[in-house]
């Protein structure tokens, strides 16, 4: 059994994540997908929240759940692994801007966790201005996220900015 994990943010998942969790389970036996911590960024939405989203999301884009796993974590992703039996990290990689970092987190996580590998899938081209920052962005100044995302993460993103402008 080949088990993946692809961790992230997901602050909210957008179609470039679900695109990479298809092809992911064409790759592996099966994948757990979790919403971790990055100290860097302040979340839109809580853990459990991104959780739920992600959950609905694969359902409504269509991707098999049998061999998917939503969780989140709070921990280091290397001990999260080894608790999961999985030594394979996956990782959408966009432009050349995303390389400098994975690069320095796959070597950390692998320093910590010598057996684990991180594979990086290329974004389609389709996706490879997407983020979950360009959805927030976009949504925040009244912009249309239809294409971005699915039509749940939609209405939660609206929703968290329509309470936040209202307050
Ligand atoms: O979607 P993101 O924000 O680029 O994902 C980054 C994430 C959450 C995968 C990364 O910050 C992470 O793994 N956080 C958990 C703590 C950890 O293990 N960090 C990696 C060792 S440097």
């Amino acid at each position: 059994m080949r088990i993946a994990i692809y961790p992230g943010s997901f602050d909210p998942v957008t179609r470039g994540h679900l695109d990479i969790m298809k092809r992911s389970l064409n790759l592996f036996d099966s994948l757990i997908v979790v919403v971790m911590q990055n100290n860097k960024k302040t979340p839109m939405f809580t853990a459990e929240e991104r959780v739920e989203l992600i959950k609905q999301s694969v359902v409504e884009a269509g991707i098999p759940t049998e061999h998917l796993k939503v969780v989140s974590n709070a921990g280091l992703l290397a001990d999260f692994a080894k608790e999961n039996g999985s030594s394979i990290i996956v990782k959408g990689l966009r432009a050349i801007s995303d390389f400098e970092s994975e690069f320095q987190m796959a070597a950390a996580n692998q320093k910590l966790s010598p057996q684990l590998d991180s594979v990086f899938i290329m974004t389609r081209a389709k996706y490879m201005y997407l983020s979950s920052s360009i959805v927030r962005e976009v949504s925040y100044f009244g912009g249309d996220i239809s294409s971005f995302v699915t039509s749940v993460v939609e209405t939660a993103v609206k929703e968290h900015y329509r309470r936040q402008h209202g307050e």
